[in-house]
């Protein structure tokens, strides 16, 4: 079993970097499944349906999604049909939305876990307990267990990767944007990486256009996000190969731009 990660989807770059790049890099990695991080994919803030179908179009296989899950209005009309997607599973049960999904590929059953952090986030309920009930449901149908642990600190994504060694096949962070180089395999079996990185504009901040940003860190003054919607981009994600076992053999990390073409 080969996952093909990639992070944060952001706007308009970051989905045309998908609709041009993912082809050659499935032929390159030839991943059993390919699952995005797409909490941006729409101007940066959530998903639409549109995008949510152009991206399974492009030949992204599944979805995960972060605390910018509800950023369009559109979500809570087709998030209870979106088959291919989970948000992370320790919002509260009132949010819209599955956390966890089961899905089968040929005669393995791998289950796939969204999570989010509480350090300088939402004070949502605690993903740690959250994480355990899952598992242990999921443990007792599926081979492969793949978690997106979606969080702002270091510490925590680094305490949730070795709080679910030997539990899971893996434990990525997300949300971010920067790709973190500390991919591993945990003495468990558990590949990890703190984060993926994300997917979109190049030149600016996390994604976004670096003027505003700059201004705001100078000022203090609130300023108006802007995506871009041309302009150089990267591609960030990760390869995880897995044992029948459900333990992780090999994590390699991916990284496309100008300063690091993709061979
Ligand atoms: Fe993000
Ligand atoms: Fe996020």
């Amino acid at each position: 079993m080969r996952i093909l990660f990639i992070g944060d989807i952001v706007g308009k770059v970051g989905r045309e970097t998908i609709s041009t790049l993912l082809p050659r890099i499935k032929q390159k990695y030839r991943p059993t499944i390919t699952i995005v991080n797409a909490e941006n994919a729409a101007h940066g803030k959530g998903i639409t349906e549109k995008i949510y179908k152009q991206l399974l179009r492009d030949g992204v296989d599944f979805m995960t999604m972060g605390n910018h899950t509800y950023g369009q209005r559109q979500i809570y009309e087709f998030i209870h049909e979106a088959k291919r997607m989970v948000r992370p599973a320790n919002f509260p049960e009132e949010a819209p939305g599955v956390g966890m999904r089961i899905i089968k590929i040929n005669d393995k059953k791998l289950a796939i876990i969204n999570l989010q952090g509480r350090s300088f986030m939402a004070d949502i309920d605690d993903p740690f307990k959250k994480a355990d009930q899952l598992i242990k449901a999921a443990q007792k149908e599926t081979d492969y267990i793949f978690v997106d642990f979606h969080a702002e600190t270091t510490s925590e994504k680094n305490a949730m990767g070795w709080y679910l060694n030997g539990r899971v096949s893996a434990v990525v962070g997300t949300h971010t944007h920067i790709q973190t180089a500390d991919e591993r395999i945990l003495d468990e079996g558990t590949a990890y990486i703190t984060d993926v990185g994300m997917t979109g504009y190049y030149d600016g901040i996390l994604g976004i256009n670096r003027d505003e940003v700059i201004t705001r860190f100078i000022t203090s003054l609130p300023q108006r996000h802007v995506v871009p919607d041309e302009g150089r981009s990267v591609l960030s994600g990760v390869v995880i190969d897995m044992n029948g076992d459900g333990k992780a053999q090999r994590i390699e990390r991916v990284l496309i731009n100008d300063d690091h073409p993709f061979e």
